[in-house]
């Protein structure tokens, strides 16, 4: 392996801060009793905060996709029937975890590019009969930002409540658990919660437990079962937890979300807005197409198509290889054709972007080396051949309805 690290700009886990760090290398605590108890409820009253929120939160220990499995599969219940607005890799995820609770799934099918839009939603809604509706915030996969504060209030004017993944938004853009009238929210600690991987915080609010209490019939599972976890909360005051939680990765989230407070929800969410904005002028200044339109684009990631005769593949490698710098590729059909560069929690600060941009330029200025043309060579290289009537517009894939 490289001496050197790599800087990671994909989008997600992110780098975390040393002091981050060194509080995950503390010496085990015990994840119980008196020492802890006032730790642990300092710890959920800051994630409220950051939720905003007054109901449950709880820490499930796990990847991003177990809270949303215990978020979705306990909102469901055993074979309720819920709807699934999907419009990328991570809404599909959304619906295999739906598919794995229960055979009634409705599903909403967004094309990729483009963000679910609330009179859509409540037409869609008035033909079936949903009362949990998931979407994705912002789709990692696309940078699209799903509308979810209008997306809520017409799933609400229709009767139904919306299940949110804000795996790669909470923190880094605007997410009101309460005031947009959510049932419950997920995210996940690697991400803007800019802490290593391994915690799921999901909160859920009143409007969440009506909805699971008056199930027909609850969630089968027990691990990841938020009834399980009220339960425990409830009944174990000493332990309000069902399992064993990874007390460093709680301690060091902890420390994150002290740093989260510390900058401000407001302050943060600028600095992700101004990230994204100086790398994707920047992006554009050097020739890629943008996947999301900024009307809608994600302050979290960006999704872009590297300029003409420049492979999305040989440009990660030589980052990383050159520059040490990490970016990701393309999920679902955008395999190979784009690069996803985050801009999540440490990541959306200027130095960073900067940093990005300009070993990008340096790529593209040195590309003939790393199998693909650079500018430079593109010049002088046969052109590949272009399908009539080519644009970069006309690269992007066709709509999926
Ligand atoms: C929007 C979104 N949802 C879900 C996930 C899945 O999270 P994990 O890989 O932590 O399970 C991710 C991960 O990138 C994501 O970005």
């Amino acid at each position: 392996m490289e001496d050197r690290p790599l800087d990671l700009m994909i989008p997600g886990p992110v780098p975390v801060s040393p002091d981050v760090l060194e509080a995950m290398g503390q010496p085990v605590r015990q994840h119980y009793g008196p020492e802890w108890q006032p730790f642990y409820e300092q710890f959920v009253a800051r994630l409220r905060r950051i939720f905003n929120t007054t109901g449950s939160v709880y820490p499930i220990p796990s990847s991003g996709s177990g809270g949303l499995e215990a978020m979705l599969g306990t909102l469901i219940g055993a074979d309720g029937t819920v709807g699934v607005i999907t419009n990328g890799f991570f809404g599909n995820r959304l619906l295999d975890i739906a598919r794995a609770h229960t055979p009634h799934v409705e599903v909403f099918q967004i094309p990729y590019e483009r963000p679910a839009g609330p009179d859509e939603v409540r037409a869609w809604l008035r033909a079936r009969r949903v009362r949990v509706l998931a979407v994705v915030h912002s789709d990692t996969s696309t940078g699209v930002l799903n509308p979810v504060a209008d997306i809520a209030a017409a799933a609400r004017s229709e009767g139904a409540a919306l299940a949110v993944d804000a795996v790669s938004s909470l923190a880094g853009a605007p997410v009101l658990t309460d005031g947009w009238g959510l049932a419950a929210v997920a995210t996940a600690s690697q991400k803007c919660l800019e802490s290593p991987p391994g915690v799921a915080p999901v909160a859920v609010t009143s409007l969440g437990w009506e909805i699971i209490d008056g199930q027909p019939a609850p969630s089968r599972g027990w691990y990841l079962n938020l009834r399980n976890w009220r339960r425990y909360e409830r009944e174990w005051p000493h332990h309000p937890y069902p399992v064993t939680i990874p007390s460093n990765n709680i301690v060091a989230l902890n420390r994150a979300l002290e740093r989260i407070l510390d900058e401000g929800l407001e302050a943060r969410f600028e600095r992700h807005r101004q990230a994204a904005e100086l790398l994707r002028g920047g992006l554009e200044r050097l020739g890629f197409t943008l996947f999301a339109d900024r009307r809608w684009a994600s302050p979290t990631v960006t999704v872009a198509y590297p300029p003409d005769g420049i492979k999305a593949a040989a440009l990660m490698e030589r980052l990383r290889v050159q520059h040490r710098i990490a970016v990701a590729g393309g999920l679902d059909h955008l395999a190979g054709q784009v690069i996803r560069i985050g801009h999540l929690g440490n990541q959306a600060t200027t130095e960073r972007i900067r940093r990005t941009l300009g070993a990008v330029e340096a790529c593209l200025r040195e590309g003939s080396a790393a199998g693909s043309p650079g500018r430079g060579a593109t010049r002088t290289a046969a052109p590949r051949p272009a399908a009539p009537g080519r644009t970069r517009r006309s690269r992007r894939p066709a709509r999926r309805t």
